[in-house]
């Protein structure tokens, strides 16, 4: 098969596209023929920080496509089947194998592009919001790098529950573009103070509950922002480095830090339910991903450097 893969960790030139073995079919794996591959900001940041198991590795966590083959084992799909997949590697090919519990159906007469780009971004949204961060109508939250998917995802879901939703990103453009999404107040984490406009927002409060999808040295300003016995999700580091909390600066806030990792979670029946409800309502038009830039699976340098550079506004997609 046609795939890419890299052999250590580094910037885009270590991927490389070319032939390999097609993947194993496992009792229990559904092997996915596959049409649209999202590109996650995961797929970057595991080829820069994560050791590959063995190599070649071929990245990538989430593809949609037709089901071609399928294990002696599994029930749920058969041959024909239009599904959406995720795995801890192996999207950046032309067939995917994933177990069939990390296989979620796409409904009959949804575009197989608006499938590919919804079960991380939008399932990791709903988890940090609601499942673990317990959001409720009439609270604020703070998304630190709500341009991205999983932000853009989180703006939506929320606004959508009724919550007041504060965002930032890098420039006032990037802000009026995540304004019809549900955007109720934009910050320019380059330019303005985080924690200052959140204080304004809330009337000296702070807000309920904090998405930090960046990690790094903006930490620090999002805990300021936050109220005493506020909550605080850590889902990713997009900056590129990664902080650490202080154990009185915890006590101080009495604050709730919960880490969120979707991908422990995505072949439960709860997130199977969840995600169903989540492509029923992007197949619906309800909530959106747009596609900035997409790439044949040859140019996949590009891609993740395009990716890594020109801050992309949601996914950019690839196809083999
Ligand atoms: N824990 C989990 O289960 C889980 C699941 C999915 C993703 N993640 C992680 O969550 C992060 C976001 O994922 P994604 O797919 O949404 O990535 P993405 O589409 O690449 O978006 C990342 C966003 O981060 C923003 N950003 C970059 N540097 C920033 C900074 N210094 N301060 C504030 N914002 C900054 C960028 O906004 P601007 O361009 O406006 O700067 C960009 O829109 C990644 O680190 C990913 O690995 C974790």
């Amino acid at each position: 098969m046609k795939a890419v893969w890299y052999n250590e960790n580094g910037g885009p030139e270590v991927l490389h596209h070319g032939d390999l073995p097609d993947p194993e079919v496992g009792p229990k794996t559904v092997l996915i023929q596959v049409k649209v591959i999202s590109l996650e900001g995961g797929d970057l940041l595991n080829r820069v920080h994560t050791p590959p198991a063995r190599v070649p590795h071929v990245p990538g966590y989430q593809a949609a496509g037709m089901v071609v083959a399928v294990g002696a084992e599994v029930t749920r799909f058969r041959k024909g089947d239009r599904v959406v997949g995720f795995n801890w590697s192996g999207s950046h090919a032309a067939l995917f194998a994933v177990p069939e519990t990390y296989a979620y159906p796409v409904p009959e007469g949804m575009d197989l592009d608006v499938a590919a780009v919804v079960p991380i971004a939008f399932g990791t949204a709903y988890d940090a919001l609601f499942t673990y961060g317990g959001l409720s109508s009439g609270e604020t939250v703070l998304i630190q790098g709500a341009a991205g998917g999983v932000g853009l995802a989180a703006v939506q879901l929320a606004s959508q529950a009724g919550a007041t939703v504060i965002g930032t990103a890098s420039s006032p453009q990037r802000l009026a573009r995540i304004t019809p999404l549900g955007l109720t107040h934009g910050i320019d984490y380059r330019q303005e103070d985080i924690s200052a406009h959140c204080k304004e927002i809330t009337g000296g409060k702070g807000v309920d509950l904090v998405l930090d999808l960046a990690g790094g040295k903006g930490k620090d300003a999002l805990v300021e922002a936050l109220r005493g016995h506020g909550r605080y999700a850590v889902i990713g580091a997009a900056e590129g480095t990664l902080p650490t909390f202080g154990f009185f600066e915890m006590i101080r806030k009495a604050m709730q830090v919960t880490g969120i990792s979707f991908g422990r979670d995505m072949h439960t029946p709860r997130v199977h339910e969840l995600l169903a409800d989540l492509l029923a309502r992007a197949h619906a038009g309800s909530l959106v991903m747009p596609i900035e830039r997409e790439f044949a699976l040859a140019d996949v340098v590009e891609a993740h450097r395009f990716v890594a550079e020109e801050h992309p506004f949601g996914r950019v997609v690839m196809r083999p």
